[in-house]
């Protein structure tokens, strides 16, 4: 989390508030949790003023003595609650339900800390990360603490693996965000228990939270990952199609999954290795008799621009015999409860956590993955089970890792997992490739996500996109669910309906738990592959489009997938829409999530919106409004904006490959956009910015930063049945119409 500067310090309605752009944060004197670095500086308070100007906006004081963010005209954006908020422990009896095995749904505490802000009728509440749930959060509850539970998510559950303390609100008065910045466990009930409070309760935090101001939800978005920080620049292959199964068993088992890619001409990037290639699940070590030369392996497949990616747990054996274990005891780097270090258990059985908050620890773990990546030629690092997981039951509250107890550190293990893991890839001046299971609001500069285990059901396919789409409004641009369904046996028509609803999924992962029937895309049949290997060709093909968006999410915090209210927040029809997505601002997908289906409603926004040929039967201009369209098994709903000014490659096999082509597809109307080349995976690499625009007649590429040696050898200008060719030029105009 980034130390903002704060310009203004006062005490309102006894709270103390600072300001930094339109950043709000209110807090009580002595709040601020080391963990997460928060800057404060006492000296600096003014207990004089009765209100602050923050922008265009001013926060003051109701005269009940409520906390109120006004507009200019008066308006009030944000304000404190103005009923009874007290939340009390139920006591009802619950004995009869719960020999029933019902579990009691709403535990109701008294909170040291309760913020409570007031709900217009109107209001919508987005947020809250990985949640399976549409993308307003209103009338729900949720409760952040970090929870591997591997039954079917849905929108009753509670707490998933992921605590991100945000919420981005479209109010009555207009667009904020709140978040609250404390890693202890803490609810957020959001008009669950009365229709117009949205509460924070935590049973131990302080109040210390931040509103985020903002005229639209880009403005706060962008605002708040200010705050949080911005994710690293992702690696070019990452958005590449990566497969994955647990686990494939051999190095064998792992070569046929490649050729079966290849056979089918399947474009392929990454193969995951799931926990069997470990020697008896003992973390950084391979098992010799199923995986006899690893590095071989990934020189092989590396010639077919194929990378491994390896999954590393925390759980470390308890085993005297191994080395991580012994290096980890001697330097006094595992948790401890009462003076001892603890034990639990997950997939090695009798196991230890490591204190990644240590900094000795932190170093060891860097050093202990890049000698094993450089060892094994491992391209990325898959971390699991980090909320941490735990098959003994939960970890106890007195569990140490240095002065910090589990109740504080429990929701950041991820995210210092991922950290210490990613710094191994900055030693090699690499950008890194890490996803963890497990994180915190602030870990998005350390790791990419993916959402756990999913199964294979339409309801969670159903929940992916408001997932994807909502983790990118949290600052997590890159994030995917397992296609296909992780737990469960996939059918055909379900992983194709998943692969055409997932396609632009910034991590794109086809994974499936043991036991389950095999879900690759050749795994079926025919017509499988052929569909599959359809979308999989259009990912790829737009694969410069999704990279600039990444750029964006670099540089400003702007998700790659939009929930629809993200890019039309005026259009009253997007507020409440979970089963459509925008892709960057030009492209708009609404796929079948529901067995049998082939028709749909699409919405439509402002604008020109044109099906896109071979994915869409429906090739009409649609203007604002729902519509009804036809999508058999082999189409999905993508649209293009009339003012689309798309980069794409073609005909990639991975995307190593170096394309020496860049085709601009226009929407016909007028449009521009920023488009970026660089060499894909580098820190400090040089890199090309260029400016494209059509203005109905003339399409021009101009090169605003130059500082990369670009591979493109043609330019391609692709319009309507109109297809241009030109050698490629840092400046070029070229006469479309
Ligand atoms: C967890 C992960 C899953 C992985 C499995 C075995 O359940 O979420 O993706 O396959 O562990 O490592």
């Amino acid at each position: 989390m980034r130390d903002v500067c704060y310009k203004t310090t006062a005490v309102l309605c006894g709270k103390n508030i600072s300001v930094d752009g339109n950043i709000v944060r209110v807090f009580e004197t002595g709040a601020g949790d080391e963990l997460v670095k928060l800057f404060f500086d006492p000296e600096r308070l003014d207990y004089s003023s009765d209100a602050i100007k923050v922008g265009a906006y001013t926060v003051g004081a109701t005269p009940d003595g409520r906390l109120r963010v006004c507009r200019a005209d008066g308006k009030t954006v944000v304000e404190e609650y103005d009923g009874d908020a007290t939340v009390y422990a139920e006591e009802k009896d619950f004995s009869l339900a719960s020999l029933e095995g019902h579990k009691k749904e709403n535990v109701r505490c008294e909170y040291r800390t309760q913020i409570n802000i007031k709900l217009a009728d109107v209001d919508c509440v987005y947020g809250l990360g990985d949640k399976a749930a549409g993308v307003d959060r209103r009338g729900y509850e949720y409760v952040q603490w970090n929870t591997d539970d591997p039954s079917q998510h849905n929108e009753n559950y509670k707490s998933l693996y992921k605590s991100i303390n945000f919420v981005l609100v479209s109010g009555k008065g207009g667009f904020y965000g709140i978040f609250y910045p404390d890693t202890h466990k803490c609810t957020f009930n959001i008009g669950a228990y009365k229709a117009d409070l949205m509460f924070i309760g935590s049973e131990c935090g302080r109040l210390d939270y931040y509103i985020i101001l903002g005229e639209t939800p880009r403005d706060v978005v962008r605002e708040y990952t200010r705050l949080v920080g911005r994710p690293a620049l992702v690696r070019l292959k990452m958005l590449g199609n990566q497969q994955s199964r647990w686990s494939y068993g051999s190095q064998d088992e792992v070569e046929k999954i490649a050729d079966g890619y290849a056979e089918n001409g399947l474009p392929l990037d990454y193969i995951h290795l799931d926990i069997d290639y470990m020697d008896g699940y003992r973390v950084y070590t391979v098992d010799k008799t199923r995986f006899p030369d690893l590095r071989m392996l990934s020189e092989k497949l590396e010639k077919r621009g194929v990378e491994l990616v390896a999954i590393i747990d925390p759980g470390v054996k308890s085993d005297d015999g191994y080395a991580v274990y012994r290096d980890l005891s001697n330097m006094n780097g595992l948790a401890v409860r009462n003076g001892e270090v603890y034990h639990n258990a997950v997939w090695p059985g009798d196991s230890v956590y490591p204190d990644y908050f240590d900094r000795e620890v932190a170093r060891y773990v860097t050093e202990t993955t890049a000698n094993f990546m450089r060892d094994y030629k491992i391209g990325g690092i898959w971390c699991d089970m980090n909320e941490p997981a735990s098959f003994n039951g939960p970890l106890p509250d007195d569990v140490m890792c240095g002065e910090y107890c589990h109740d504080r550190w429990h929701n950041l293990y991820g995210e210092y997992m991922a950290r210490a893991t990613a710094a191994a890839f900055e030693l090699e001046g690499k950008r890194p490739y890490v996803i963890t299971r497990a994180c915190f609001g602030t870990s998005a500069p350390f790791t990419t996500v993916w959402n756990g285990d999913n199964q294979s059901l339409w309801a969670h396919l159903k929940a992916s996109l408001p997932q994807i789409a909502t983790m990118g409004v949290c600052g997590f641009p890159i994030d995917g669910v397992d296609i296909g369904g992780f737990g469960g046996d996939c059918t055909k028509e379900l992983l194709i309906r998943w692969i055409e609803a997932n396609i632009f999924s910034p991590l794109l992962r086809n994974h499936s738990s043991m036991h389950t029937r095999s879900q690759e895309p050749f795994a079926f049949d025919g017509e499988t592959t052929e569909i599959y290997g359809k979308f999989l060709r259009l990912r790829y093909d737009l694969a410069p489009y999704l990279y600039d968006l990444a750029h964006s999410a670099h540089e400003c915090g702007e998700p790659i997938i939009r929930p629809m209210f993200y890019s039309y927040p005026d259009d009253e029809a997007c507020r409440r829409i979970s089963d459509q997505i925008m892709i960057g601002e030009y492209l708009t997908l609404a796929p079948i999530t529901d067995q049998g289906c082939e028709c749909r409603a699409v919405y439509f926004p402002r604008g020109e919106w044109i099906g896109w040929k071979g994915i869409n039967a429906d090739v009409k201009t649609r203007s604002k409004g729902y519509a009804a369209v036809p999508m058999q098994l082999e189409c999905s709903g993508l649209y293009y904006r009339a003012d689309a000014v798309i980069p794409m490659y073609s005909g990639l096999r991975n995307l190593s490959e170096k394309p020496s082509e860049l085709i601009v597809f226009l929407g016909g109307k007028a449009g521009r956009c920023i488009s970026y080349e660089d060499d894909g995976k580098s820190v400090a690499g040089g890199r090309n910015v260029y400016s494209m625009s059509f203005d109905g007649k003339i399409f021009r590429l101009s090169t605003v930063v130059r500082g990369y040696d670009s591979d493109y050898k043609t330019l391609t200008v692709v319009c309507d049945d109109k297809r241009i060719s030109v050698p490629f030029d840092y400046e070029r105009r070229i006469k479309v119409l």
